[in-house]
């Protein structure tokens, strides 16, 4: 009897550490191959301030160009679009099409003006029936119709929630969803949006890009800490399944919505940096004020969220309402580290150089992210005094630089072009890509694929680099062409892969055109 019971005791205890094991440990999951989001999507969406309404053309259009003016395209936003604004109803032929009254030049109109600018073009739809509010069909049965007209209106992003999908599964349905993508043959960052349900972490990679955590991090128009925090805390918990190709997303931000302190706001863009959290901006970015545009558009900041090797830091010291957060090694050799302070009152902290391990033989240099000043060396560690719900947002290293990861931007990602006559041409049209970072990159690559008729070349131009398509229209037959093209590059620092960049090519021949031959 007693061997029986010690046998079942031991049994027992193999089973729940076998369990605990495979609950507990990231498998060794492969992200996508298709290059995109390999360092976490920056963009904005207007769901944490307006909700539905009033979500239109005119609105995207104006956060459109409130990006490109107030310098946050240039600091790495770049994917922008409706979330559930009422965009597309299903036709009786089942198709997906533009609600013309919101969006009067048509869900294609308004990527043409995003992709114009130098930005990507961000949509939303669901998994179930319908969207959360039922205004919106959902994919269910139509999966590949749906993903295919996404593509046609030139879609690089899609962000597919979780609502009314009573009795389905979640692994399956975002599984197909994924295929669907695929077969629709436009690379699309695929944002899943199951609230946490089903623990995408553990599976998503292998189909997404980004996977919801929590709960919604606010009703529209409110920022609310209390949840911000909880929020914080339960995406803080899995940040070993975050890497580049797949993060865990804790939501939009709340930067600079009404109802935050500045002090809290910096807060909020400090974690979701050092959590290498996708960096979606949710407030009005038509109104913002000077000190919220400059937490959104810290490049010190940013340069931890993008850095190349995309490790998501977590909380390596708690004591009360004060945390330490470390574990993010970033491309150079150096260290972020947050010290956050939820308290009402300030709190003096010290950080040991031997809790981060990072060696400290001749005294180590620190970076305050937030104030732009180098201290050091620093014996043992460095104390610090953080103000009440506020952050230090530091980079440690052996070294005095503090080198920028690449921080890409483009002036377009829309090339378009029109023949005339009958006689062949040569047409040419520029993108610049910019980098803010501070290590020169190499030669961007155009990957195998651009049609005969275009040619794009890649030259230097300081810190930017020039991409010259070169249409020849010899031989053409009068219509509308259309190619996307890819660029690969890899960080000098790191040997790591970048993020890849597409871009459409559009060609219009009016005409059937010679082959130059008399
Ligand atoms: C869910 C999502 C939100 C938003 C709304 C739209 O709640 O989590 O981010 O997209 O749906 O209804």
């Amino acid at each position: 009897m007693r061997r029986a019971m010690t046998l079942a005791i031991w049994m027992a205890f193999v089973y729940c550490s076998i369990f605990a094991w495979v609950e507990r440990t990231p498998p060794n999951v492969r992200a996508l191959d298709d290059g995109l989001a390999l360092t976490p999507p920056m963009g904005w969406y207007p769901w944490n301030t307006f909700g539905q309404e009033p979500q239109n053309e005119k609105l995207i259009k104006e956060m459109v160009d409130a990006l490109v003016s107030s310098g946050m395209r240039e600091a790495g936003y770049l994917y922008v679009g409706p979330d559930e604004g009422i965009c597309f109803y299903r036709a009786s032929d089942g198709k997906l099409t533009t609600n013309l009254d919101r969006y009067p030049s048509g869900l294609r109109g308004l990527s043409d003006y995003i992709h114009k600018r130098g930005l990507k073009y961000a949509l939303y739809t669901d998994a179930g029936t319908h969207t959360c509010s039922k205004a919106m069909p959902g994919t269910k049965g139509h999966e590949f119709e749906d993903m295919r007209q996404f593509a046609d209106w030139r879609c690089d992003y899609v962000k597919i929630d979780w609502c009314n999908t009573e009795g389905q599964d979640v692994v399956k349905a975002y599984t197909l969803l994924h295929e669907a993508q695929r077969a629709a043959g436009r690379p699309i960052v695929h944002s899943l949006c199951s609230w946490g349900e089903g623990s995408p972490w553990k599976w998503a990679a292998a189909v997404g890009h980004l996977w919801r955590t929590t709960e919604d991090i606010c009703e529209p128009g409110r920022a609310d800490w209390e949840t911000a925090m909880r929020i914080v805390f339960a995406n803080e918990r899995l940040f070993e399944w975050a890497g580049p190709g797949h993060w865990n997303d804790p939501d939009m931000m709340i930067v600079g919505m009404p109802g935050l302190r500045e002090a809290q706001s910096r807060s909020l863009f400090s974690l979701w940096c050092i959590m290498a959290s996708p960096l979606i901006a949710g407030n009005d970015l038509r109104s913002m004020s000077k000190s919220t545009l400059q937490i959104l558009t810290n490049l010190e900041a940013i340069g931890v969220n993008q850095d190349p090797l995309g490790i998501q830091g977590h909380i390596i010291r708690r004591n009360g309402q004060i945390s330490i957060w470390a574990g993010k090694r970033l491309f150079d050799g150096s260290q972020a580290v947050l010290v956050f302070n939820q308290k009402s009152s300030s709190a003096d902290v010290r950080v040991l150089w031997s809790d981060i391990g990072i060696g400290n033989a001749a005294g180590l240099y620190v970076r305050d992210l937030w104030t732009h000043e180098t201290t050091g060396p620093h014996a043992d560690g460095i104390s610090v005094t953080v103000p009440p719900n506020d952050v230090a947002f530091l980079r440690i290293s052996k070294s005095k630089d503090f080198p920028l990861p690449p921080i890409i931007s483009t002036d377009t990602y829309l090339v378009s072009l029109r023949a005339t006559g009958t006689a062949p041409q040569t047409l040419s049209a520029t993108v610049t890509i910019r980098n803010q970072g501070s290590v020169e990159l190499p030669l961007w690559r155009v990957r195998e694929g651009p049609p005969v008729w275009l040619s794009v070349t890649v030259a230097r131009n300081g810190q930017s680099q020039i991409l010259t398509n070169r249409i020849s229209t010899a031989g053409l037959r009068k219509g509308f062409y259309h190619a996307v093209v890819r660029l690969d590059n890899t960080e000098p620092v790191s040997g790591r892969l970048m993020s890849a960049i597409y871009y459409d090519v559009d060609l219009e021949v009016p005409n059937d055109v010679g082959d130059g031959s008399k």
